[in-house]
């Protein structure tokens, strides 16, 4: 199985078997994080540039440790401190640090399509790591990596999706894996946050809370992003969690192993109680953990093209 793409810009451009093999390597990979050494010479002499003009503590956090688990030199820009401040445009801005010949530059923006346009700017490879609304597929490939992990397949799984889908790239990134991987999905939240015509993607949609979570494998919980909502969406946070906020009542209606997860961060006791995000259905800090795995094994993947296999990158 072949992996053949020079950027990961988002999941809608996978195919099942490339999700199949990013997971397969991440499964590899996260051995390595068990060790007590935690380092493989995979990346060495890779030179890999996280550009985050968007804040973030997992991703960032977890992709400069994925690079370094694989010894890679890695580099963090600092926006605040960096000439953006001084007004240089994006396509300048990374121009200049493609001369610097990293191997990849992981973007971060608050603007859809960004990484997609640099990826047409530069030679080098470009990994998404949130673009607007858009997609976040990293994420998407770690939360589909660890419901397999904990249900030992995808297909024919039960994925309810809570929250604010409208403004949410994580449920964009989930819905197109999750379709690709044979699970079904159903989408529940506000009417005013659901996406027009995102039932053509092959979801379910309801706006009742207990009819989602009914027979669930797996409750995935949004954040609300107050910060891109331009109008109320909802008459007040009180009512949105009294409506869609996950309760211990809720989870009788699912079935009796439910995964609940989060990507975070968590408006506790808003989208999700504390006690359910602390709870033993929880894996949100399982997600995190994996998120190391699945984000060494996608900058590898990225770096070496099709010519290594899933067998070669564990040996190493
Ligand atoms: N899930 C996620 O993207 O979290 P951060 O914003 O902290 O990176």
């Amino acid at each position: 199985m072949h992996f053949s793409h020079h950027h990961l810009l988002s999941i809608q451009e996978l195919t099942a078997e490339d999700i199949t093999r990013i997971m397969d390597t991440a499964a590899s990979f996260k051995e390595v994080s068990n060790r007590e050494v935690k380092r493989v010479p995979t990346l060495r002499g890779h030179t890999i540039v996280n550009l985050f003009y968007e804040p973030s503590t997992r991703t960032r956090i977890s992709f400069e440790i994925a690079a370094k688990r694989l010894s890679a030199d890695v580099l963090n820009v600092a926006i605040a401190s960096s000439s953006v401040v001084k007004g240089e445009s994006l396509k300048d801005t990374v121009k200049t640090i493609e001369a610097m010949q990293p191997s990849i530059i992981v973007i971060r923006h608050a603007e859809a399509g960004v990484p997609q346009m640099v990826s047409r700017l530069i030679n080098c490879s470009v990994i998404n790591a949130g673009d607007g609304s858009h997609e976040h597929p990293t994420q998407g490939l770690l939360d589909m990596f660890t419901i397999r992990e904990k249900k030992g397949r995808l297909d024919g799984l039960r994925v309810a999706i809570i929250g604010d889908i409208l403004h949410s790239r994580v449920a964009r990134s989930n819905i197109w894996g999750l379709i690709k991987m044979g699970a079904r999905v159903v989408l529940c939240g506000p009417p005013t946050l659901m996406p027009i015509g995102i039932e053509k993607l092959g979801v379910e949609i309801t706006y009742n809370l207990l009819e989602a979570v009914r027979d669930a494998d797996v409750i995935m919980l949004l954040r609300l992003q107050l910060e891109r909502q331009k109008t109320s969406m909802f008459p007040t946070i009180r009512e949105y969690a009294e409506f869609y906020g996950l309760q211990e009542s809720h989870l009788q209606a699912a079935k009796s192993d439910v995964l609940i997860m989060h990507p975070g961060p968590i408006n506790r006791d808003i989208e999700i109680s504390g006690a359910i995000a602390d709870g033993q259905h929880s894996c949100i800090l399982e997600q995190v953990t994996n998120g190391i795995a699945v984000r060494m094994a996608v900058l590898y993947l990225v770096s070496m093209g099709n010519v290594h296999t899933v067998a070669q990158a564990s040996s190493l």
